[in-house]
């Protein structure tokens, strides 16, 4: 069984002059007419196979996380064939996925904002799994393990899913005044990310519903409802996910869902009698130590600090809201969620603070 392959190696390298570039390595036509299939490659009746988790792998935002895949050859190899690895992550804005890490016997190397943070987990010959430290944010989303072994590469798709909460957003000028690239910006200036329809799909099935329509990473417009009603997508509809479809990125405005994960630091309410101007909020926050919190972290601590609080507060962005993690009469409505006021002209209320640590 082995001899056919040592043979088809010898004529690989004769004709290495002329291959094809191809995800940065090194690869052979003349190899690939030997058949695909099933996510499987075939030389010489030796196959390279690919493992790894169907289900999604989740954590938080500040948490580590091992993505798993592993190799092996069926039938089995007597000797170990020297083979690089790559890890990169699929984007949904974009057709080109992300290098994350490649390694080749002993050396490695990462790239763009993973480096520092991420490394190949090896606890036996046939693992490559990726392990990625202090997740943030941008690492929700799914990534590719590739062995390539010379020869032919093989792949498998790994999910990272992070825990979070979205919330929708509107900023001070007002309802549908964001195109893409403004939503994306909105969010990450409230401590957040432009949420991805799993992750709104997720917050639907935990009960978000709202009735103005949002962006998307992926470039769609949608909004969740529980609680079908005439002017949301109609009454006799059921609930779900209402898809206004993909949107020109430029040209229209709308909404947009961020998505936050867990919070590193703490939020905390701070008052005075005769309350604060919005100024006078910031320098509150400033002199106690700490800055006026942006409406994502505001969530972050009501989801997974269980913040309740029912008074209401001032926002990094000039918005006034306050969170409740248990309801009771006048703190708002039944369910639990973060209220807000809107972004008033004047008056004075408390303020949300927040300190990293
Ligand atoms: C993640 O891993 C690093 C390095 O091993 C460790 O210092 C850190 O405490 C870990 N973080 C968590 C949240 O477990």
């Amino acid at each position: 069984m082995l001899f056919p392959l040592v043979v088809m190696l010898l004529q690989a390298g004769s004709i290495r002059g002329s291959l094809p570039f191809y995800n940065g390595f090194y690869y052979d036509r003349v190899m690939n007419d030997h058949g695909e299939s099933n996510g499987e490659v075939q030389f010489s009746g030796v196959r390279l196979m690919i493992e790894t988790s169907n289900d999604a792998v989740f954590s938080h935002r500040g948490g580590n996380v091992t993505l798993p895949c592993r190799y092996y050859y069926s039938p089995q190899l007597a000797a170990p064939r020297k083979i690089r690895i790559k890890w990169s992550k699929l984007r949904e804005d974009s057709t080109k996925d992300a290098d994350v890490l490649v390694a080749s016997g002993s050396k490695h190397r990462s790239f763009g904002h993973f480096r520092g943070r991420t490394r190949l987990q090896r606890s036996s010959e046939e693992e490559v799994s990726l392990v990625i430290q202090d997740i943030d944010l941008h690492d929700a989303g799914k990534y590719r393990c590739e062995v390539i072994d010379g020869l032919e590469d093989e792949s498998g798709i790994v999910e990272l899913g992070l825990r979070g909460v979205v919330f929708p957003y509107q900023p001070h000028r007002g309802r549908y005044t964001l195109n893409f690239h403004e939503a994306k910006k909105a969010c990450e200036e409230q401590d957040a990310v432009i949420a991805s329809f799993d992750q709104l799909f997720d917050s639907w099935m935990e009960g978000l519903d709202w009735c103005n329509a949002g962006w998307l990473i992926d470039g769609t417009v949608q909004y969740p409802i529980t609680v079908p009603r005439e002017p949301c997508g109609g009454k006799g509809v059921a609930p779900g996910i209402r898809n206004y479809g993909e949107r020109h990125k430029n040209l229209n405005r709308f909404d947009v869902f961020c998505f936050s994960s867990a919070l590193k630091g703490t939020v905390y309410y701070l008052a005075r009698h005769q309350g604060f101007t919005l100024e006078e909020a910031k320098q509150a926050c400033q002199d106690d130590q700490a800055e006026i919190a942006k409406v994502g972290q505001l969530y972050s601590a009501w989801k997974f600090m269980g913040l309740d609080q029912c008074d209401a507060g001032w926002l990094a962005d000039g918005s006034v809201r306050y969170p409740i993690a248990f309801p009771r009469p006048n703190c708002g409505p039944l369910e639990p969620g973060v209220r807000s006021f809107g972004y008033p002209k004047s008056g004075k209320f408390g303020v949300y603070c927040y300190r990293m640590s």
